[in-house]
């Protein structure tokens, strides 16, 4: 059986090798290399930089690369110090050169906004051109590949990482999951101005139970083919490099050793032809997991399963060479996982020039030029949310006699950049304040520190209220600091300290509009202070332009069009909180004692996903259907008109949803399936059109078989969330 196992293996492999026009190449450098230097090429060591876990003590990193026993390295910043490892690399016998990886997540010097954040964009053009700069960047200072996209679909606050992500929504990160390849990888990994991609990290690392980073994930296999899988199958289509996987146990197997998902599903079944990393020590973290005896065991059970290069354990360079002379493992799967990653190597180039991405010249022109800039201040913009407005408040005029901003959030550059900030220039973030004291040169701008966010303390209360008084318009930023949210920053507590919201509250008794700047990397509580206010902006973490961004859209020069990539909760105890949950046998109803819901809060959220409001209003109208009644393999056109009918143009995002009324497995009472942005001037409507392929229809059932079936389906579309047209598709398989 064993044996049947590797002579599948290598036959699927030369197969799929068989495609690489380096597969030639690389057979006779394998035929030259020595198991030592086959195994080095499987590991990879960081450098101090950015550390996420334990550094090893070992010092002879440099005798390593000579000696061909190194692969690949993370964290090695900028040409100088990547040309440096290089030449290193250059005095082993083979010369293979190094891969340099590099966690460039939301850009690399110029910082776009987080990606949850830019997620609320909702716009997929922008996911792509957000990559592609940091790819340009991250290029011309050295780095070959970045371990983004994160593509895990999130459902649970708690959870730090949601930051990093798409959001709860497994269609739209499937479209980021595309668009960050494209933008990271272009159509040449050759090109100077591109990195090879990561999709990671695989899979479900984002549904930890309790949202407790690394904790222990346990889903149905159909939920993980319906809701956790599509992105990361949508990266390998698209022709992605790398995977990583993720550090979580699936169903009582970790990830880096579960042969199922990375060498039956990943590597057989998607015909994924790059090649898997480990995340940093996952390989030998399945001692702790309790899945392996030791690192002789893990080295094992994750070559079997198909991870071909181990992230800082050491395991493979400690013990695969033994592994191998035992006849544990065998030596067809390590030539697999080298062939794998050297294919990578000459793809990027590296072969004709190693020394290829060290220009220094074109790295000083491209960090932080002023068009990468210019780039970042329209993601930004466009990321932000506004989730209230109450009397038009918002837009101020640019000629207000004063204002006051109040926060130290307010003037904190480090806080903009957020976490995951990869090559962060401090110093060049633009702040709320900043942006605000240069372009509004004829207003009195006072600040006031308000809170402190050490400690939680109200700062001289009365002091600031004595400054609101006298200021025409009180602008508060709240919420979270950059290293609160993201790895092992999970939180039992996703509730704006009330300190904060108290001052909301008594600076709103003094009458003046409150305009709320919501700053955080995950979804935010904030009940009392979101009453208090007129306005509420959620700003996320909006990167190197972030204070010019929320200006633009503070006075007007840009209409919000954002909408939230997750369900904000009411309260804590809601979490985990999304919008396509299946339904019950008893769903919610109000006077209904037993039926599904909180006997002590409402099951409400604060804000449904796919909320946001605009300075304009629109209205929709002709929700139709190209036909009504259709065969299960054909194709829905949905069109819906739309129109502004407010006094000012902006950008309206479409929402397409569905809900398969009856099937095999319950279905979720409602999938987001189509997005579509339009640019409307007061009175003009437009008719927008959504493609609705079976693909869209169906999902896995329990037998792991993708089934479209007969049956009605709602259709929902619009701009609110809570105000969707309906009609109703029926399809039938005659
Ligand atoms: C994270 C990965 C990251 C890696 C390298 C790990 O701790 O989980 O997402 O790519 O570190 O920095």
């Amino acid at each position: 059986m064993k044996y049947l196992f590797y002579i599948l293996l290598f036959f699927f492999s030369s197969v799929l090798f068989a495609i690489s026009p380096y597969s030639a190449k690389v057979d006779s450098l394998l035929n030259i290399m020595t198991l030592d230097e086959k195994i080095g090429q499987m590991n990879q060591y960081t450098g101090s930089f950015l550390a996420t876990g334990p550094l090893s003590d070992d010092t002879t990193i440099v005798a390593q690369i000579i000696a061909g026993r190194v692969g690949s390295m993370l964290n090695i910043i900028g040409t100088k110090n990547t040309r440096m490892m290089q030449e290193i690399a250059m005095k082993s016998r083979l010369k293979i050169p190094l891969i340099f990886g590099l966690d460039v997540v939301h850009g690399y010097k110029t910082t776009f906004p987080i990606p949850l954040g830019e997620a609320a964009s909702f716009d997929i053009g922008l996911a792509e051109k957000s990559a592609r700069v940091a790819a340009t960047e991250a290029a011309s200072a050295g780095t070959h590949w970045t371990f983004a996209p994160m593509i895990d679909v999130s459902r649970d606050a708690r959870w730090g990482r949601v930051m990093e992500g798409g959001g709860e929504d497994t269609w739209l990160t499937t479209q980021i999951a595309k668009a960050k390849v494209k933008g990271y990888q272009g159509t040449n990994l050759k090109d100077k101005n591109t990195i090879m991609a990561c999709a990671k990290h695989f899979i479900a690392y984002g549904a930890p139970i309790a949202g407790k980073d690394y904790n222990t994930v346990d889903i149905s296999l159909q939920t993980l083919h319906n809701v956790y899988l599509p992105p990361f199958k949508a990266a390998a289509n698209s022709g992605i490099g790398s995977f990583m996987n993720s550090f979580n146990e699936l169903n009582g197997i970790p990830c880096t050793g579960n042969q199922y998902i990375l060498r039956d599903l990943l590597k057989g079944n998607w015909g994924f032809n790059g090649f898997v990393v480990s995340d940093w020590g996952s390989v030998a973290e399945m001692v702790q997991h309790g899945f392996v005896n030791d690192k002789e065991d893990a080295a094992q059970a994750a070559l079997l399963a198909g991870c071909d290069m181990d992230m800082e354990s050491r395991s493979y360079t400690q013990h695969l060479k033994k592994l191998v002379e035992t006849g544990k493992v065998s030596a067809t799967l390590i030539d697999d996982a080298v062939k794998r990653i050297l294919i990578k190597k000459i793809e990027l180039g590296l072969f004709d020039n190693p020394f290829a991405y060290c220009d220094e010249e074109l790295e000083k022109r491209t960090l932080l030029s002023p068009e990468n800039r210019l780039e970042a201040r329209e993601v930004a913009k466009k990321s932000i949310v506004l989730l209230k407005n109450s009397d038009n408040v918002l837009p101020i005029s640019k000629t207000l006699k004063s204002i006051l901003l109040v926060g130290p959030l307010m003037k904190s550059k480090e806080d903009m950049l957020g976490f995951w900030a990869c090559e962060k220039d401090i110093a060049s973030a633009v702040t709320p304040y900043e942006a605000i004291l240069k372009n509004l040169p004829q207003s009195k701008v006072n600040y006031a520190e308000g809170y402190s966010l050490i400690g939680n303390q109200l700062i001289n209360l009365k002091e600031t209220v004595r400054k609101a008084k006298q200021s025409e318009v009180i602008v508060v930023a709240i919420g979270e600091r950059w290293n609160e949210t993201g790895e092992a920053k999970s939180k039992g507590n996703i509730i704006v300290p009330a300190e904060q919201q108290m001052l909301v509250t008594e600076l709103a008794k003094t009458g003046k509009p409150i305009i709320l700047l919501v700053m955080g990397g995950r979804p935010l509580i904030f009940n009392e202070a979101a009453q208090s206010a007129s306005v509420i902006l959620v700003t996320w973490w909006l990167g190197s332009e972030a204070g010019n961004a929320i200006f633009d859209v503070l006075v007007g020069n840009y209409n919000p069009s954002g909408r939230l990539p997750m369900t904000f909760p009411k309260y804590m105890g809601q979490l985990p909180i999304y919008y396509n949950y299946n339904n019950t046998g008893r769903p919610e109803q109000k006077d209904v004692s037993y039926s599904s819901k909180y006997i002590d809060i409402d099951s409400q959220p604060a804000y449904p996903f796919g909320f946001g409001l605009s300075y304009s209003t629109f209205e929709y109208s002709d929700l139709k259907l190209n036909h009504y009644f259709a065969h299960t393999d054909q194709t829905t056109t949905v069109t819906i008109t739309v129109k502004n009918t407010g006094k000012v143009s902006g950008n309206e995002i479409v929402q397409l949803y569905i809900r398969d009324l009856v099937a095999s497995i319950t279905r979720p009472v409602k999938e987001l399936k189509g997005i579509e942005k339009v640019f409307l001037q007061p009175g003009e409507s437009k008719t927008v059109s959504f493609q609705l392929s079976p693909e869209e229809l169906g999902f896995w059932g329990n037998d792991l078989t993708y089934k479209v079936e007969e049956g009605v389906f709602e259709i929902m579309a619009g701009g609110n969330p809570n105000q969707l047209l309906k009609s109703w598709l029926t399809l039938k398989n005659e």
